[in-house]
């Protein structure tokens, strides 16, 4: 297989990541094929759309005709099969590893046999999905970041079986979709999560040292680092289970202490403070 161009693009899930990854391959001008296991949330997703796409009209960075293009693009199912003659398909589901692996052998049984499967796993390795495949050539992880609309970044994933028309065809999909793409190994956390995640964890650390409070740290990094938010205001935006299951992934993989979760951090998510989406966290919400 050489020379991949990616023009249609199925998406599994229509949560946070699904819905801003539809917009995202829609305004490459993809035609976009989003499946969600209820009839009910694929419509709220293409409804999501059109709002999220009404408020950019509204804000001027979109034109009527533009935004009628780009909905045309976007079709919701409930149905796998409407999958068939996709050349991508990125599964963007719950984190959980033995839904992602169904789904993966589900997929090999339905779509085409050239087509390149993507998962946006922030955690699992890679590999692990590829081989639940007859095609584990054509599976890499396409981690994009959340809203999947505004951040750059894409971490394209490659596990020791892919092939380099996959990554290259995805690198260009990136590209096509204005993304900044990198190539990373197919370790837990990639580069983004594995360097950020000791840092998040560490400053807690410090504030159980009592070193300094949680805003003067969060001062600190904003005012010596310029860092857009402090360590503690950005876990609690991430979530602090999230933050917690992905120092967990990182520990498993490395065994590093810095990756070892402090003990505060897990309290506060078995107490529920899971930050911003809880209205609890290190900080109170609304
Ligand atoms: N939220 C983030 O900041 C972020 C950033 C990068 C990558 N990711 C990754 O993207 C993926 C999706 O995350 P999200 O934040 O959109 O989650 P979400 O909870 O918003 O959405 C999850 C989706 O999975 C579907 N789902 C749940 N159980 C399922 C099952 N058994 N079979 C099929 N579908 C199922 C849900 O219906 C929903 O559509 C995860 O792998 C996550 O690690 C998330």
């Amino acid at each position: 297989m050489a020379g991949t161009v990616i023009k249609r693009v199925g998406i599994l899930g229509s949560g946070i990541m699904g819905a801003g990854l539809a917009e995202v391959a829609a305004k490459a001008g993809c035609e976009v094929i989003v499946r969600s296991r209820q009839r009910a949330t694929a419509d709220a997703l293409l409804a999501g759309l059109g709002r999220s796409l009404d408020r950019q009209v509204e804000k001027g960075k979109l034109d009527d005709r533009t935004r009628g293009e780009i909905l045309g693009r976007v079709v919701a199912t409930d149905h796998l099969r409407a999958l068939v003659e996709c050349d991508l398909v990125i599964e963007s589901v719950v984190e959980d590893l033995p839904v992602k692996k169904a789904l993966f052998a589900e997929l090999e049984q339905v779509v085409q046999p050239d087509a390149i499967f993507a998962t946006n796993t922030s955690t699992f390795p890679v590999v692990e999905l590829a081989v639940q495949t007859e095609r584990p050539d054509r599976v890499c992880g396409l981690h994009f970041f959340n809203p999947a609309p505004l951040m750059r970044l894409v971490e394209i994933v490659r596990p020791l079986t892919a092939s380099d028309d996959t990554v290259d065809a995805l690198r260009a999909f990136a590209l096509s979709c204005d993304k900044e793409p990198v190539v990373v190994a197919d370790r837990a956390g990639f580069v983004v999560n594995a360097l950020l995640f000791p840092y998040l964890n560490n400053a807690v650390r410090m504030l159980e040292n009592g070193t300094a409070s949680m805003e003067d740290i969060d001062a600190a990094m904003r005012g010596g680092c310029n860092f857009p938010m402090g360590p503690f205001a950005l876990l609690d935006l991430v979530g602090l289970d999230t933050s917690l299951s992905i120092l967990d992934a990182l520990y498993a993989e490395f065994r590093d202490p810095n990756y070892a979760a402090v003990p505060t951090l897990r309290r506060m998510v078995a107490a529920g403070h899971l930050g911003r989406k809880s209205g609890q966290g290190f900080y109170r919400y609304g």
